[in-house]
């Protein structure tokens, strides 16, 4: 008997290994341990056996049978994972694979430096923590001047601020580097506001500065017109309104033909075909003194701006608290 067993053993383990189905393997289980099977018919032998012999028959019998079982399982386990048709359930939904995107602000910060890079314009950063001399002496805000009164500061004591704006980093450039210049920085400002659907007491700017012989008013409109139809994907043209800034003189307030309707008037524009981004102006001659500059022979020009506000008119976001958030139902829709 105990030969017979090895046989046995060794033909259940190949009709297991051979099954490639579940079928299959059904077909196996029957053949050798079901009711009729080969291995159940052992085990009615055994009660005929001399009855010295029973034990180490029924020990042998009992061995098989587990290993045989076991051997079945695994290959039933594996067959349900690897695809057979029987066990895949073919409606169930696919499962999503969620990709990073890029927030929004990132979004429009990347490309408003592509379009000024193309355009021969270095990007520069500078510190947050600012010396008042950066952030507002040198930019012709004198001390106590009402017009600091227009940034709600952070002050951190020892003349140190958080900055208000990014103009102190034209300054820094200025500082460092002879004209002919253009430059733009991207970055943090702070401000004691309150929270409202249009500040944050964190929020991002974009400055930008050209100096070279001859700047005028006709080319920062040339500029601001390249960069705006290119940010907005069609032909805009730029407007000019009187404004104050100490630094800039003369000042305005910057808008452009509305990017949806084109200027003709709808809902984003509020009927009036504009919309109005941010300042600019041509660098006053006391910020050139500040950092010798000859403003005799050189002119230029600044702008700057919420990159939110930018982001907001792009996307037609109502709540610039939106950003800050991140709530990635938000955050998931832009790119
Ligand atoms: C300035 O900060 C000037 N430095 C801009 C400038 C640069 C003018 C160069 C001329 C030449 P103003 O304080 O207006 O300007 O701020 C510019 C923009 O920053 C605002 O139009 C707005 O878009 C954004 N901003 C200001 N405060 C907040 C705030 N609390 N939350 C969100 N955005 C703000």
């Amino acid at each position: 008997m105990e030969k017979e067993l090895e046989g046995l053993s060794g033909e259940i383990e190949a009709a297991v290994t051979a099954a490639k189905t579940r079928e299959e393997l059904e077909t196996a289980r029957v053949k050798y341990l079901g009711k009729k099977g080969a291995l159940t018919a052992f085990f009615d032998k055994l009660g005929s056996l001399p009855k010295e012999e029973k034990p180490k028959a029924g020990a042998l019998l009992n061995s098989l049978r587990k290993r045989s079982e076991a051997l079945l399982a695994e290959k039933n386990e594996m067959l349900s994972t690897t695809g057979n048709s029987t066990t895949v359930d073919t409606t169930l939904p696919g499962r999503s694979i969620n990709t990073g995107r890029y927030h929004p602000l990132t979004i429009i910060s990347n490309e408003s430096k592509e379009i000024f890079k193309s355009l021969n314009f270095q990007v520069i950063e500078g510190p947050e923590i600012e010396s008042d001399f950066y952030n507002f002496e040198a930019l012709n805000f004198p001390p106590h001047h009402p017009a600091r009164d227009m940034q709600n500061s952070f002050h951190l004591g020892g003349n140190m601020l958080l900055r208000t704006h990014t103009s102190p980093v034209q300054v820094r450039t200025m500082e460092k580097q002879k004209p002919p210049l253009r430059m733009i920085t991207i970055g943090k400002c702070y401000r004691s506001d309150a929270s409202d659907q249009t500040h944050t007491p964190m929020f991002h700017q974009i400055e930008g500065l050209m100096v070279d012989e001859d700047i005028n008013f006709g080319d920062l409109k040339g500029i601001l017109k390249i960069f705006f139809s290119r940010l907005f994907e069609r032909e805009v043209n730029i407007r000019f309104n009187p404004s104050y800034f100490p630094f800039t003189e003369p000042s305005v307030e910057v808008s452009f033909s509305c990017h949806v309707c084109g200027g003709t008037g709808c809902s984003v524009c509020k009927k009036t075909g504009w919309i109005e981004i941010g300042g600019a102006g041509m660098v006053d001659p006391n910020v050139f003194k500040s950092i010798g500059y000859d403003s005799e022979k050189w002119t230029g020009f600044a702008f700057g701006w919420g990159i939110e506000r930018m982001a907001m008119i792009k996307y037609g976001i109502n709540d610039i608290r939106l950003f800050p958030e991140n709530d990635l139902r938000f955050l998931g829709q832009f790119e």
